[in-house]
């Protein structure tokens, strides 16, 4: 059984890494799209693959950011959720204005409905809000991160800022999970670019250039 699903594994990402091979098929069902799809990983591993399987049997055709990375500009960069932004930021450059982007991480998430049901779904929530909106899911952590090292609010912070910071998060009577998760998010092309440019700079203005090698 388990031997059926490691190789029911590595058959599915033997068929996805001969996919990303073939660019011209990529570009087609890319340029076919309106809804473009990634996600980013350092390395493969069964969840990856899981994950992948998942989006093959939906027909999600994923843009796997990462693997690739000329002159190794990523791999300077310690701190992998600073890593992704900068990742879905130079990728983001290079998808057509009129895309609806979605991006999620690859070792915890799975693909259960297609692109199209996506899109539609996109659809119909962006039809009540303004064009520049990006839907990102909820999490507890604290992110991106602030002055000080740890991702969620503590007493460990050493100087005020972080807490005036926090202040200006947007509270939900419904939801603790107030801060973004950003390896989960759906918006057009402008606003996501829009919003990862921001984030990166936030980050580099910060001490982070110096604690995780962001250059
Ligand atoms: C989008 O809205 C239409 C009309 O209300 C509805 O029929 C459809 O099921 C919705 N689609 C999705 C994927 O939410
Ligand atoms: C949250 O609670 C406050 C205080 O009870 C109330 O004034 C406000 O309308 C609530 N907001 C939402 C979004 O429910």
């Amino acid at each position: 059984m388990l031997a059926t699903a490691v190789l029911l594994v590595i058959g599915l990402c033997g068929s996805l890494t001969l996919l990303r091979n073939q660019a011209p098929v990529q570009t087609l069902l890319a340029q076919q799209k309106p809804l473009w799809l990634a996600t980013y990983i350092d390395d493969v591993s069964p969840f990856t693959c899981a994950s992948f399987g998942s989006a093959w049997q939906h027909g999600v055709h994923l843009h796997i950011l990462g693997l690739k990375d000329p002159g190794n500009k990523l791999k300077v960069i310690r701190n992998g959720k600073i890593r992704k932004v900068v990742a879905m930021r130079d990728w983001l450059r290079s998808v057509p204005e009129e895309a609806v982007v979605v991006f999620n991480d690859a070792t915890d998430v799975l693909y259960l409905v297609s692109p199209d049901e996506v899109y539609q779904a996109f659809l119909n929530i962006s039809a009540k809000l303004s064009a520049d909106t990006v839907l990102f899911a909820g999490e507890r952590n604290l992110w991106p991160y602030f002055d000080d090292y740890p991702e969620r609010p503590s007493t460990h912070f050493k100087n005020p800022d972080p807490w005036q910071r926090l202040a200006l998060y947007p509270t939900s009577n419904q939801s603790s999970f107030r801060f973004a998760n950003a390896g989960n998010w759906i918006a057009r092309q402008p606003a996501a670019l829009a919003l990862m440019t921001r984030w990166d700079n936030l980050m580099k203005l910060r001490k982070y250039k110096t604690i995780m090698g962001h250059t």
